[in-house]
């Protein structure tokens, strides 16, 4: 067999074997016994240097160009190998998140959880954005700029958990409510401003119906024509949707705040039927939420001109709507790590508050 004739054998023999190979390990193999240092194609390569000027002139090329050859056909088999193995891959860890789950997830969503998704699921819909604060306060946000005069009782260590003072003397607190949020709020932007601001606080309290971490959701709303009858409209449409029906009740009832002027708290008529509770009938009212319009000094302390900017704010007791939603008579349990209240009070994971499919 002349030289050429030779090599014309050994590439059709390996251009064989590189089809035929299976696997990634066959692959290499091929790659070693062809172009590997003591390869096939290596060897005739090194004995170049044996021959005479006129064969060299022949095979030189010729060597060159079945090295190149072999290399490309290993490279697509190879990367062809790699495709294959990443499909089956794919195709045997494939998952469909859209299939229903084959077993419930093991824990439960705490009715707090629940309610506040309930909650941002109604407000979003109404166009409100979640805003949020630190739980960890100061004295400006919690109480100063929220038109707290100096001496006011809310401030007392009675109501409010202090921290340990810095070098300075000064001690930040556990926010005693969500209001501080309205002025981390506003003071950064622009109004229109349609925000709730759900989250914990903290007050030293602890009986049948106060915990001392507890939850509320803010609302506020900012804007140069809003009054008392968009407070009122929001809070009743809120209300229905809440509680999911039309029948709600509320009254509301004229209080202080130093913050809001007016100030109201509002009130829903329920009673108790067996272990149930009805909202909109009966002759017992819950009080669920303070509210009114934020007060000029509130407007000013956050750098807004009260004369041309005026809107409303609502702060709501969440672990209050929970017991009134779905009827738990004692809050305490609310924060006992207690599995068979969870179990029985509890909401499943895998199914989200939206109004499209009804909210619980
Ligand atoms: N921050 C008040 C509270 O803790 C509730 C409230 C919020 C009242 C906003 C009026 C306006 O009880």
């Amino acid at each position: 067999m002349s030289q050429t004739a030779e090599l014309d054998a050994l590439e059709a023999r390996f251009t064989a074997d590189i089809a035929a190979a299976a696997d990634l390990k066959a692959l290499d193999d091929i790659r070693v016994a062809a172009l590997g240092k003591k390869g096939e194609v290596s060897l005739k390569m090194r004995a170049l240097g044996g021959m005479s000027p006129e064969e060299r002139q022949v095979m030189g090329p010729a060597l060159n160009g079945l090295r190149d050859r072999l290399g490309a056909a290993l490279d697509a088999r190879k990367s062809a190998l790699e495709d294959a193995a990443l499909n089956a891959a794919l195709a045997s860890e494939r998952v469909d998140v859209s299939l229903p789950a084959r077993r419930e997830p093991a824990g439960s969503l705490h009715p707090v959880s629940q309610v506040m998704e309930e909650l941002a699921a109604i407000f979003a819909d109404m166009g409100f954005a979640v805003a949020e604060g630190p739980d960890v306060e100061d004295d400006f946000h919690n109480f100063t700029a929220l038109n707290f005069p100096a001496g006011h009782p809310a401030r007392d260590m009675h109501d409010t958990f202090f921290m340990t003072p810095d070098e300075g003397g000064i001690a930040k607190l556990l926010r005693t409510h969500t209001s501080p949020v309205q002025i981390r709020t506003l003071m950064g932007s622009k109004p229109p401003v349609r925000i709730i601001a759900p989250g914990r606080v903290y007050r030293c309290d602890w009986d049948q119906t106060h915990t001392p971490m507890f939850h509320q959701v803010e609302g506020l709303v900012i804007d140069r024509e809003t009054h008392m009858g968009h407070l009122k409209g929001c809070l009743i449409d809120f209300l229905s949707a809440f509680f999911e029906t039309d029948e709600v009740e509320a009254r509301l009832r004229p209080h202080h705040f130093p913050f809001t002027e007016p100030s109201a708290e509002m009130d829903v008529r329920y009673e108790r039927v067996g272990d149930a509770v009805k909202v909109g009938s009966g002759d017992k009212w819950m009080e669920i939420l303070g509210c009114g319009m934020v007060h000029p000094n509130v407007i000013r302390a956050c750098g807004l001109d009260p004369e041309e900017y005026q809107g409303f704010a609502f702060g709501m007791g969440v672990d209050r709507l929970a017991m009134l939603k779905y009827g738990m008579p004692d809050l305490r349990p609310f924060f006992e790590p207690d599995a068979r209240w969870l179990a029985h009070y509890g909401f499943s994971p895998l199914l989200q508050a939206n109004l499209a499919t009804g909210l619980s």
